[in-house]
């Protein structure tokens, strides 16, 4: 399977922070967030990715990932020209996809949670082996900004609705999705919407009415961050910086999942530290050194 993070768009919801650069390139806490969407694709183990940007900001993904050697996988590069879709991504990467199935994150989306990892691979596993698509529900008190999954009394999903003003459920759909190789040619076949965008939920609804579409749902115990707003920045930042320091494991620290998943050796993670004059680097020499795998514990638990 490979991988697409999509990391264009406009960003104007951000202004005037995002005026000059990138939303996707902006920092969350410690780390650019680019990095927190990277981290899902390799936990899914997932190790060829594609990111697309837009031609201003292009250069700074290269600059920051290069060609993806350093962790031990493989980054190609794509502009889209104008913020189309997010159902444009597959046609902007059609070649890159081939014949492969493939997984698609939004540069912007941050997850963090207990057994998150067990999730994706077997979201992957089933795609890979069954074909089809799957894509997550998660409750949150105001899905109206999102894609809206409903459900019947067995939690199988009826129908997907982009930005209803009456949703028919609270479970929303995060920017993160696993398809087999048709997504290409579903994707070709879209109409723009009322908002003249190709839309993913009608990627999903087309799977949806032919049966193959898996909507599983994202429990209690899982973190999906809003970084849309200046507030949402903020607290996702500090949501963060929280659990960093409160347990001494990173989020989404992605030297740390190429080594875990066997991509780069401990050498090669301690060469990485070592560029690192920071707290992050002496995170990734701890991890190189002293490291026992003791985690996917992901419970918050807050002393006050
Ligand atoms: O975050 C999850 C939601 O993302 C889903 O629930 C919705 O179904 C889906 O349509 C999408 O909704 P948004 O309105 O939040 O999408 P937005 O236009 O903000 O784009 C999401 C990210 O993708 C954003 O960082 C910009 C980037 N993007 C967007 C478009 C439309 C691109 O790179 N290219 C594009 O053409």
């Amino acid at each position: 399977m490979k991988g697409i993070i999509l990391a264009g768009g406009t960003g104007t919801r951000l202004y005037p922070i995002t005026r000059a650069v990138s939303k996707q390139i902006l920092p969350l806490y410690d780390k650019p967030m680019v990095y927190y969407p990277l981290s899902v694709l390799m936990l899914a183990g997932i190790r060829e990715v594609l990111l697309i940007s837009t031609l201003r900001d292009i250069h700074l993904f290269e600059e920051l990932l290069g060609a993806g050697d350093w962790l031990g996988m493989r980054f190609e590069y794509a502009v889209q020209e104008k913020a189309r879709g997010l159902a444009d991504a597959f046609i902007v990467g059609e070649s890159f996809i081939g014949v492969d199935s493939c997984a698609l994150v939004l540069g912007d989306n941050v997850f963090y949670g207990r057994s998150f990892s067990a999730t994706l691979q077997s979201a992957s596993a089933r795609i890979t082996r069954q074909g089809g698509g799957a894509i997550f529900g998660y409750y949150v008190k105001d899905p109206t900004a999102y894609g809206v999954v409903e459900f019947d009394a067995d939690g199988k999903a009826l129908s997907i609705e982009e930005k209803p003003k009456q949703p028919k459920s609270h479970y929303a759909v995060p920017g993160l999705y696993f398809y087999d190789n048709e997504v290409v040619s579903i994707a070709k076949g879209i109409q723009p919407s009322e908002r003249g965008e190709i839309e993913i939920t009608a990627v999903n609804n087309a799977y949806l009415a032919k049966g193959r579409l898996l909507v599983e749902t994202l429990g209690r115990g899982m973190a999906w961050l809003d970084t849309g707003t200046y507030d949402g920045l903020l607290e996702a930042g500090n949501f963060i910086a929280t659990i960093q320091k409160r347990q001494g494991m990173y989020v989404s620290c992605i030297e740390e999942i190429a080594f875990t998943n066997g991509w780069i050796s401990r050498d090669a993670l301690l060469e990485l530290a070592a560029g690192y004059k920071t707290e992050y680097g002496e995170y990734l020499r701890y991890i190189a050194l002293e490291r026992v795998h003791e985690q996917d514990q992901h419970v918050a638990w807050s002393d006050t």
